[in-house]
């Protein structure tokens, strides 16, 4: 795909996600590459970059870090997150002007893959670790492979609400994410109690640096509130509770884990699957085999996951939230479908 194209196909999935904001910008972006201008300049030798749309997020990531590091206070002031209003006609003079004078920063930017930490994705994870808790009746080790900042190996410490009005977690706490779940869902009023919380990743962020937390915010679409309301309320939980998220990658730290008895071992990932290389995601499988071959009742397993899946070849990508437990087999059990960043969950559930 060339460029251009790829940036207007990541623009209609912005318009599509919410973002009418990106969906203009990217559309923009995409008729200045087709016309030599600024934009095509600053992406210059990345024509075949793998994965192009990634390429358009990373170029938006890159003027949103400025803005949210106070350096471009023009641009500033037409985007959302930081209290400006967003007309393209106006602020597209400041965009070219912010590509031309900081092509080098841009540049250094786009080497980076974009870092994100949905914290909406909690809602997939949580609702799939209520089921299991209602199944055994343990306490559970949380476990996230491609954790990011960490910050939903706290999702215990989030409220959740459903399209019939149930809630599920602390009232006051400063994430909430309403009408997260649609349809049944056993277990809402289960005990819940987590125990130990790890994670990896091959790039952790930290949460307790600046950059850290400037970095997630700079990924989050500029004017979708909602979405850096709840990165904000996360972030705050984490540095109160903080986690340590190794940088490590996801088979060998796998291949460093054991079941505990009377312990309930959860190993849940979240749009982080299709980054591993293939080796990795064998030996992922292999060692939770492994590990689920030694299960029981009293040292149960789990494999929770909310990734993209093609249903059929050919189709396109839906969002599904996965269970594979042991014992119990390890078979792959459906529990919902679950919109790209996490809210809402359709769950659909076995009776
Ligand atoms: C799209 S982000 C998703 C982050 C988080 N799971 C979420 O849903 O918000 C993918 C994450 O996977 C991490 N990652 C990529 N390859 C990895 C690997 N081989 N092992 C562990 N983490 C990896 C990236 O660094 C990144 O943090």
């Amino acid at each position: 795909m060339e460029l251009g194209e790829a940036f207007r196909t990541q623009a209609a999935a912005c318009a599509r996600l919410g973002s009418p904001m990106y969906a203009e910008l990217l559309g923009r972006l995409a008729d200045d590459i087709g016309a030599g201008g600024e934009t095509a300049a600053v992406l210059r030798g990345h024509q075949d970059d793998s994965g192009p749309s990634a390429l358009a997020l990373r170029l938006a990531g890159s003027l949103h870090r400025l803005v949210l590091d106070g350096e471009e206070p023009g641009l500033a002031a037409f985007y959302p997150s930081v209290g400006g209003s967003w007309d393209l006609q106006q602020a597209w003079p400041s965009v070219l002007d912010v590509l031309a004078r900081r092509s080098e920063t841009v540049r250094q930017r786009l080497r980076q893959p974009p870092q994100t930490n949905e914290v909406g994705r909690a809602a997939a994870l949580l609702g799939g670790l209520l089921l299991l808790v209602g199944r055994f009746g343990l306490p559970a080790r949380l476990t996230e492979l491609g954790a990011s900042g960490g910050l939903n190996l706290h999702a215990d410490s989030f409220r959740y609400t459903d399209d019939r009005g149930r809630a599920w977690g602390p009232p006051d706490s400063v994430v909430a994410l309403e009408g997260a779940w649609r349809g049944e869902l056993p277990g809402l009023s289960g005990p819940l109690r987590v125990v130990e919380r790890s994670g990896c990743d091959v790039a952790p962020v930290d949460v307790a640096t600046r950059d850290g937390r400037l970095t997630l915010a700079s990924y989050v679409w500029a004017d979708m509130a909602e979405r850096h309301r709840r990165l904000r309320g996360a972030i705050e939980i984490a540095r109160r509770a903080p986690v340590q998220v190794r940088r490590q990658d996801a088979a060998s730290f796998v291949e460093a884990l054991e079941l505990a008895e009377g312990r309930l071992t959860v190993v849940w990932h979240s749009v982080m699957w299709q980054y591993l290389p293939r080796d990795q995601q064998l030996r992922v499988q292999a060692r939770l085999a492994a590990l689920g071959a030694a299960a029981d009742r009293d040292r149960p397993l789990a494999h929770l996951y909310a990734e993209p899946v093609r249903p059929e070849p050919g189709a396109g990508h839906e969002f599904w939230v996965c269970l594979e437990q042991w014992p119990g087999g390890g078979e792959r059990e459906l529990l919902g479908r679950v919109a790209p960043h996490g809210v809402p969950v359709d769950w659909a559930l076995p009776g």
